[in-house]
């Protein structure tokens, strides 16, 4: 199957300028099987305000982004991984939502709430679900949460293939080198797709990348322009997880000796 990004620049608080642009470059990458967009790409990132960030964020039912998303979706026969400013009631999360050629699949919200992200918007509630999509497992993750290896290895042993990782980095190539060691250590392929420009205070690093489960590089982005991907990857070698010939990457775990990360 082919597995690629979207890098770009969304608007703050500008949800149909959003969707025109994700629509004009998703129609550039081609027979991809999955695409995944950065994070928070209806609406942009850094609201001053949760005023501005509700305005700007919609419930998932009723979303016309998420309608539009599914509409690609049967268009171009794929799925779509998304970020979403996502309204559930009086509450915000920073959600990625799954989507395919049937409609609006799952979703996670974000576990680990970067900076001023936490005024803003409530925890990730819903736990570290895998959806099989038949020709692969899919895990989600959202930017920040790259840097705690506990939530790569959950979705690994619930048999995730593929992590799409919706990010709005900003701290200068730190993920990047991350993300084909967690690749490795989970035998997994990831496809962390980024966002680039500026708002306010914050510059965004581009640098979208695609891993595979040995930690090679299949494809990389710039760090300041909009752009698309997508490689070829063979699912089976996510599947195997023999390190050598007698290692087993999770057979081989002493879990009784972990319990040290169940704790605060
Ligand atoms: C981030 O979690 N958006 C850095």
């Amino acid at each position: 199957m082919k597995i690629g990004f979207v890098q770009m620049r969304p608007v703050l608080g500008d949800t149909a300028a959003n969707i025109k642009k994700i629509t004009s470059l998703i129609e550039d990458i081609g027979d991809a099987d999955l695409v995944v967009l950065p994070e928070l790409c209806n609406s942009g990132y850094n609201f001053k305000t949760g005023e501005s960030a509700f305005k700007a964020a919609e419930e998932v039912n009723g979303s016309q982004f998420i309608r539009r998303l599914e509409e690609l979706c049967k268009q171009f026969n794929f799925h779509i991984v998304s970020g979403f400013n996502e309204r559930d009631n009086d509450r915000l999360y920073n959600t990625a939502v799954l989507v395919g050629p049937g409609g609006y699949i799952g979703k996670y919200r974000k576990l680990h709430l970067f900076l001023n992200e936490k005024d803003l918007f409530a925890p990730g509630d819903v736990g570290l679900p895998v959806f099989d999509i038949g020709t692969c497992k899919i895990g989600m993750l959202i930017c920040f949460d790259w840097i705690f290896p506990e939530v790569w290895r959950v979705l690994a042993l619930k048999g995730a293939d593929i992590i799409c990782h919706p990010s709005n980095l900003v701290i200068p190539g730190l993920c990047q080198r991350a993300v084909p060691i967690h690749a490795v250590t989970n035998r997994v392929f990831v496809v962390t797709a980024n966002r680039i420009g500026d708002e306010d205070d914050l510059t965004f690093t581009g640098l979208s990348i695609i891993a595979d489960p040995r930690g090679e590089v299949l494809s990389q982005a710039s760090s300041d322009r909009e752009e698309t991907a997508a490689v070829e990857v063979d699912i089976s070698k996510a599947r195997d997880k023999n390190a050598t010939a007698r290692n087993h990457l999770f057979d081989d775990r002493r879990p009784e000796e972990y319990n040290r990360i169940n704790k605060k």
